[in-house]
């Protein structure tokens, strides 16, 4: 009896095994082959990177990548089966040759530190953008020649590659010059040697791989297969530091971004941009700032805004306002007769001026709102619309100066403070106190990863940073993004490089990250949530002259757990409290004195992407303000570290482990999910030395709850997921839909969080899988956001279903009665297994 019932029991288990086992290797060989984005995500038609299995290899089809990145891109027509490639032997995925953009929204920082006299002397700093001016009188003016700063580099596009065309053409010429003025103000902001605009690291030796071509309609993209060469071009080089103000979409696993890893293992320091998508919320990190190992740079406002300025006569005062780069020497912003002011309403029924406006600006001064496309793109619609000139009004505090690089976009355009928004002509340069010095951008991107690591790791100054221009745009001017601040980290390193040589890349990412300086929210007194500003705002004379290292640098926390640690002695842990135990070791590097430690906790405000009633919010709440009407201490983070109690002196030279408790805010609820966070202080004072302690922060963050359980697809309170007519209408009788010549129904939905697998495939009453939807399958997916093209993810039901991911397989499904299911893959899910999904299924329809 006892026998048969294990025996039963076992049989149960392997059968249950079995089953997981057959979904998985179907679902499995899916994923192995060919990945399919989502239809918003901008990808180049007809091209794909293919990535294959184990270290590194030689191939050779289309361009090769075998330094950093294992595989080989491929260009076909658009109607070439990406699944003819993952099929051959060695292929571990193929992937679709995704667009890349510049985090640049449209001042040098004067941030003075003790000089320790480091220019950034001998350092190798290769850089991939737009090109540069190397003409500029403050950028060498010289190229390869003996003595000259740019020493490196070479043109990956030429002027006329739009990566959005499937033919696009290449044409790289002999020497990286920049046309649209982002890669010039980006290594001004590294090495310009002045006399009016000095970088960081002045002295530097340069390289510049130009991936960036000249703007066209407002766009010029550049697209990964040619970005990893440039990538691979410039490891070859040599560069001790490698800086990337690009990015997009973001996932660790992202062809780029794993190069950018591999580029960190084998010893090059890579700073990239974390991303200018703040104001859509959490989850905006980009990629290749994911890369493991990757410096991931957030952005701080400028505390002067220096830039070419007109004067605007409002009814109480006259005000000096910046102007754009064509607004200045050669579009003045001025108009010799009265002109008349309009405000914008575009096609997506908006003030964002981001679609084709519908009235006519003939003659006429367009007033835009400013979001969520570029400046760009609001002038050329704009212009093209008749409109003679463009004011844009900032949606948010503070000032900043448009930047308007497209050529053909030849009206001036401004941009004015919100608060003028509401309501004359001299040019000049100013420099004008900005009100939102030293606080975080709000273009800044938050983290964290889709995976939970916290991004970005530490911020520099980008918001409203005046450097070089090319020569033929103005010389100079003012830009703000995270595209700006990664120079400056760039800048940064090198001078910590030129005065530690020896340190590895990771010990120059610790010491960064735990010397620099918390950011506090001028609004609430509060510390800045790590997935908004990392370690904070670098502090580099702290990092070379660092006296302690401490790894991990960050605490990027999964899950708190509930109950009391295993036999647990510890008496600070109470009843229902959910923490996470985590580890930190500490190395004193003074050879002669001993240190003793404190830690305190500098709790920060907790973020939630949602509203205490379940539905998103593009604007994370914070905890504990949003908590009416007092604030109550304990939804705060409380930190521990039993061992201090025992000893906290650390020997000359000693390394030591220390185990830290992170008690997650007693009065935030499970079901609102906040991600908590804050920074362990740790305060060191060396023998001898009680007046100076130095404190050194280690940032943490995690989610308050399980992670795993969470749901990705939003709350069924925002009515989604829904079966709509094709205008968008919900419909109420599921019948007679699909056939040629009648409407198809449309399957909407929208992802809160990133996914990695997302499928609609339609079934028939019996649940039988009948196919996918078109568009229906997806991966490495990112949560919708807030732009009138992002804001909802949908599917086509209409009658065709294809067999196949890739969507080449169409069958016409009989007239019957089906329904959709929508399947979601759960955080840190396995997409082999088929409980790790949430899944909605539709109501009945019936296809006639
Ligand atoms: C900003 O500019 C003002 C006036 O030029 C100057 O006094 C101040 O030091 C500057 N602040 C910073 C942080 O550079
Ligand atoms: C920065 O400092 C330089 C030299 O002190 C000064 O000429 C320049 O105006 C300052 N710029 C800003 C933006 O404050
Ligand atoms: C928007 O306007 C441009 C230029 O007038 C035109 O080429 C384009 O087709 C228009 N787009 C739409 C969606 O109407
Ligand atoms: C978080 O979970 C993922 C997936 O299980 C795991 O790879 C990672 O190590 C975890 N991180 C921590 C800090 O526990
Ligand atoms: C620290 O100790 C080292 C080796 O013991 C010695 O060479 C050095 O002079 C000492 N430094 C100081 C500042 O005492
Ligand atoms: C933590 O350290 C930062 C940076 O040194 C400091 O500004 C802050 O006041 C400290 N907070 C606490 C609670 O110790
Ligand atoms: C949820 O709360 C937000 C913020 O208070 C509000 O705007 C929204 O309408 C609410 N939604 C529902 C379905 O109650
Ligand atoms: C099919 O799935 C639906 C919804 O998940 C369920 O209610 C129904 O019982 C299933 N039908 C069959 C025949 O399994
Ligand atoms: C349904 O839509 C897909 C995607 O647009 C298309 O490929 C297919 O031909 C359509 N089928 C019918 C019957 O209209």
């Amino acid at each position: 009896m006892k026998v048969n019932a294990t025996f039963c029991l076992l049989a149960l288990a392997f059968l249950g095994e079995q089953t997981a086992n057959a979904l998985s290797s179907e679902m499995r060989d899916a994923i192995k082959m060919v990945v399919k984005y989502p239809p918003h995500i901008d990808v180049k038609p007809g091209s794909f990177i293919v990535e294959l299995d184990g270290e590194p290899a030689r191939f050779s089809i289309g361009k090769q990548y075998h330094l950093l990145f294992s595989g080989f891109s491929v260009n076909a027509d658009e109607n070439f089966d990406p699944a003819l490639l993952a099929s051959l032997p060695g292929v571990k995925r193929v992937w679709p040759v995704k667009l890349r953009t510049m985090p640049a929204e449209p001042s040098t920082a004067n941030i003075t530190y003790p000089n320790l006299g480091f220019t950034g002397k001998g350092v190798k700093i290769g850089i991939i953008d737009s090109g540069v001016d190397f003409n500029h009188p403050e950028l060498g003016n010289c190229w390869k020649t003996p003595g000259c700063m740019w020493q490196y580099g070479a043109d990956f596009v030429g002027d006329n590659y739009d990566s959005r065309d499937s033919h696009a053409i290449i044409n790289p010429l002999p020497r990286p010059m920049d046309c649209m003025g982002h890669g010039t103000h980006v290594a001004g902001i590294i090495a310009a040697q002045g006399p009016k605009v000095t970088g960081v690291a002045p002295d530097a030796t340069m390289g510049m791989y130009r991936v960036f071509s000249c703007p066209k309609n407002g766009h010029n993209p550049s697209s990964d297969d040619v970005i990893l060469s440039a990538v691979e071009a410039a490891y070859k080089d040599g560069h001790d530091i490698l800086s990337l103000s690009l990015g997009g979409g973001g996932w660790p696993e992202d062809p780029l971004a794993v190069a950018c890893s591999n580029l960190v293992k084998k010893g090059v320091i890579v700073v990239a941009a974390n991303g200018n998508e703040g104001t859509s919320g959490l989850f905006t990190a980009g990629s290749p700032a994911l890369g493991r190992g990757v410096i991931s740079v957030g952005s701080v406002d400028n505390w002067n805004n220096t830039g070419s300025a007109i004067s605007i006569t409002t009814k109480s005062s006259v005000k000096s306002i910046m102007s754009s780069t064509p607004g200045n020497e050669e579009i003045p912003f001025f108009f010799d007769k009265e002109t008349q002011l309009v405000a914008v309403n575009d096609e997506s029924d908006s003030d964002l001026g981001c679609t084709n406006t519908t009235q006519s600006l003939s003659g006429k001064i367009a007033l835009i709102k400013r979001g969520v496309c570029t400046f760009d793109k609001k002038a050329a619609n704009a212009q093209a619309a008749g409109a003679v000139g463009v004011i844009i009004y900032n949606n948010v505090e503070g000032m900043l100066s448009p930047s308007v690089t497209d050529p053909t976009i030849n009206i001036p355009v401004v941009i004015i403070a919100e608060a003028d928004g509401n309501e004359g002509t001299q040019r000049d340069i100013i420099t004008v106190e900005s009100t939102t010095g030293g606080q975080m951008s709000p273009f800044s991107s938050f983290g964290p990863s889709p995976e939970l690591d916290i991004a970005p790791l530490v911020s520099g100054p980008g918001g409203n940073i005046y450097s070089t221009f090319p020569l033929k745009l103005g010389g100079y001017t003012s830009l703000s993004g995270t595209s700006m601040a990664t120079p400056y980290i760039t800048g940064t390193i090198a001078l910590f490089k030129q005065a530690h040589p020896e340190y590895t890349v990771g010990q120059i990412r610790r010491a960064l990250i735990t010397s620099a300086k918390p950011r506090v929210s001028k609004a609430t007194g509060y510390n800045i949530h790590p997935y908004k500003s990392g370690g904070g705002l670098v502090n580099i004379y702290d990092a070379i002259t660092a006296r302690a290292h401490f790894f991990p640098p960050v605490l990027s926390i999964n899950d708190t757990t509930d109950g009391l640690p295993n036999g647990d002695t510890r008496n600070f842990m109470q009843l229902g409290m959910r923490w996470a135990q985590s580890s930190v070791t500490i190395k004193n590097l003074d050879a002669n004195k001993s240190a003793r430690i404190a830690l305190t906790n500098a709790a920060s405000e907790s973020l939630s992407s949602w509203f205490a009633n379940g539905t998103f919010s593009a604007v994370p709440r914070t905890a504990p303000e949003s908590f009416d009407p007092v604030p109550n201490p304990s939804i705060f983070t409380q930190v521990f570290a039993p061992q201090l109690l025992g000893s906290n002196l650390l020997a000359p030279g000693e390394q030591r482990e220390l185990e830290v408790f992170i008690v997650s805010p007693f009065g935030l609820k499970e079901e609102d999910r906040f991600f908590y966070g804050g920074y362990l202080n740790f305060t060191l004072t060396w023998d001898g030395e009680d007046d100076s302690p130095k404190t050194y922060t280690v940032p943490y963050a995690g989610f308050n709850g399980n992670y795993r359980k969470q749901d990705v697809l939003s709350d069924p309170k925002e009515e989604l997921p829904i079966l709509t007519d094709d205008e968008g209408n919900p419909v109420s009788e599921l019948n007679n839909f699909g056939v040629s010549g009648s409407k198809p129904l449309i399957a909407n939905f929208r992802l809160e969080l990133p996914t990695r697998m997302i499928s609609l495939t339609l079934l028939d009453p019996e649940n039988k899988t009948l196919g996918f939807l078109p568009e229906g399958y997806g991966e490495y997916v990112p949560r919708n956001q807030q732009g009138p093209s992002s804001f909802i993810s949908y599917s086509i039901i209409n009658g065709t279903v294809f067999e196949d991911k890739e969507a080449t397989q169409p069958v016409q499904v009989p007239p019957g009665n089906y329904r959709v299911r929508l399947q979601a893959l759960r955080p840190f899910g396995d997409p082999g297994k088929q409980t790790d999904f949430q899944i909605w299924d539709s109501p009945i329809f019936s296809v006639s």
